[in-house]
């Protein structure tokens, strides 16, 4: 196992200047001004999902590809992992055959296992806790509509307690961006999450809110952002649940209270009349499709970084 190897498990572990760097990345990669290719040989990335995808598993497909190298997408119940086989001994069979390894999972602590005994980048394709990867291709989409994204207002209206919300918070602050997260009182971000998000602030110049107020979070947002009220393993409470935020729907009104060139943005996929309007995600604001679109860039920059700053690739161009 190798220390220095870096994973991107949660929002946290890249540093304001690393996740800026990323970006600045994705952006090239994205204008095609790039070019380099960590995984050429073919070397492989094994992407497993215990959970379903359709934008995940084709970027990181996708991604994959574009930078030489070759997926292997294993689904739930098609390996060993998890079923028969420790995480940790999964690791370790995996170092010695692919060059990185993406994962879609339940429990943020598998995630950690898999690169405590990892010498290869593991990367969150989506945990209960975070979904960083989906921060990089938001951040993106703001600098792109919006030009940069220290100092910006972004809104997250919903279930507050869920992975979207929590990268938001993270990824938003660590961006130097001013973060209102409003939900309904038991569904809002645990409170080390809360903490981090304030220490992360410091740094950056951003600022956390935390409110059961959706109207106050939405002032004068430059950002609307906002998610599913049922999220992937709580289907059981699907009925409770899409009782539970209904104040917190971005609608045509509610979208009244951003600014008036606020951009819309949703990790997809969404879910037209509970938690936003279809007015509002099919409408002007919304910039949803580019988002999805980033989801590609992002993955290359995510995974070329984690390479490079990991020693298993080079490429001077790459801090
Ligand atoms: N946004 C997102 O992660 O979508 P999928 O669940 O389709 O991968
Ligand atoms: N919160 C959602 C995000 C889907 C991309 C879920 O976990 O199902």
């Amino acid at each position: 196992m190798m220390s220095s190897t870096r994973h991107f498990l949660t929002d946290l572990d890249f540093t304001p200047d690393e996740q800026s760097k990323v970006l600045d990345l994705a952006a090239a990669m994205k204008a095609d001004k790039f070019g380099y290719q960590p995984y050429a040989g073919p070397q492989t990335v094994a992407v497993f999902f215990d959970k379903t995808s359709t934008r995940t598993r084709v970027s990181f497909h996708a991604g994959i590809a574009e930078l030489g190298g070759s997926p292997l997408i294993i689904n739930s119940g098609e390996s060993q992992l998890g079923h028969k086989e420790s995480i940790a001994d999964s690791a370790k069979v995996l170092e010695r055959m692919v060059s990185t390894i993406v994962w879609r999972t339940y429990k943020q602590s598998g995630l950690e296992e898999m690169a405590a005994n990892s010498s290869v980048p593991v990367i969150n394709a989506l945990s209960d806790d975070y979904h960083p990867c989906q921060l990089i291709a938001d951040l993106l989409t703001v600098r792109e509509h919006k030009g940069a994204t220290a100092g910006l207002t972004m809104s997250y209206l919903g279930d507050a307690a869920n992975n979207m919300a929590n990268s938001y918070l993270l990824a938003g602050v660590t961006a130097g961006m001013h973060v209102r997260i409003a939900g309904p009182e038991d569904y809002l971000p645990a409170e080390p999450i809360i903490a981090a998000a304030q220490e992360r602030a410091k740094l950056t110049g951003g600022s956390v809110t935390i409110t059961t107020d959706a109207a106050a979070a939405l002032k004068d947002a430059d950002v609307v952002v906002t998610d599913t009220w049922v999220s992937m393993g709580q289907e059981d409470e699907k009925e409770a649940r899409l009782k539970l935020f209904t104040d917190y729907s971005v609608t045509s009104e509610a979208m009244k209270l951003a600014k008036e060139d606020a951009i819309v943005l949703h990790c997809l996929p969404a879910y037209r009349g509970y938690e936003i309007d279809a007015e509002v995600i099919d409408g002007p604001q919304s910039v949803v499709f580019d988002e999805a679109e980033n989801r590609v860039h992002a993955q290359k920059a995510i995974m070329t970084w984690l390479m490079v700053a990991s020693g298993l690739a080079e490429d001077s161009r790459v801090e």
